[in-house]
């Protein structure tokens, strides 16, 4: 096991409908010494990438996007959830669709923080059904710019997600993948990478 599989077996929860809390670490309360690790571990597995800017997606996503920004020495943007639909032209916009909270939000990122220069790592906490991902590569495509890689915390491997973004031809990098999981042991099992 790695250091983020270890850290998931000893302080995250196993919910019913196979969902993992990690809020003591990952997505609420935030261990930073955790979030470094992951960096450079991600610095490590994009080292040949000419990564110039890491774009992830508000909320739990931005903690580890800026720590992770530190191995790179790039900026970050976010894409901002809205419902608002009088958008104004000034923004690239992708739809996303949330499985887990039944609804529909558009994400947008400022034309003024993208374009056709950009060389992007994204970067996430969950990949669950890759609606947000899909999103996010929507965004960077129609800025012109370069998906040069994906780097996820957490893969739910046995959701549709990471299957989609790696057939499409993605460097997709899950620190976690999970396999699969019992909320009645709290047993969580992890594919081997
Ligand atoms: P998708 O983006 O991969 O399609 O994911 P999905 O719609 O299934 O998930 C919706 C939200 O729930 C996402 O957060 C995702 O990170 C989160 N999520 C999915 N499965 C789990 C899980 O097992 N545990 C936890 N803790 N979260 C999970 P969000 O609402 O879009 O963003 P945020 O505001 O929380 O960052
Ligand atoms: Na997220
Ligand atoms: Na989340």
């Amino acid at each position: 096991m790695n250091f983020l599989e270890e850290r998931i077996v000893k302080d995250g929860v196993v919910k019913e409908g196979n969902i993992l809390k990690v809020d003591s670490f990952l997505n609420h309360q935030m261990d930073i010494n955790l979030f470094d690790q992951m960096g450079e571990e991600f610095k490590r597995r994009f080292a040949d990438k000419p990564i110039n800017k890491i774009v992830t997606i508000e909320a739990s996503g931005i903690g580890i996007a800026c720590i992770v920004a530190r191995h790179f020495g790039v900026p970050v943007v976010f894409a901002k959830k809205t419902q608002s639909v009088n958008i104004d032209g000034e923004v690239y916009v992708a739809e996303v669709e949330s499985f887990t909270h039944k609804c529909k939000n558009q994400v947008i990122v400022s034309k003024k923080f993208l374009g056709p220069d950009d060389h992007v790592l994204v970067i996430d906490d969950f990949l669950a059904n890759g609606c947000a991902l899909q999103g996010l590569i929507s965004i960077v495509a129609q800025a012109g710019g370069t998906v040069e890689g994906i780097g996820i915390a957490v893969e739910k491997g046995f959701q549709q997600g990471g299957r989609i973004i790696r057939n499409l031809g993605y460097q997709l990098e899950s620190l976690a993948i999970v396999e699969g999981m019992d909320a009645e042991t709290g047993e969580v099992h992890f594919r081997e990478q």
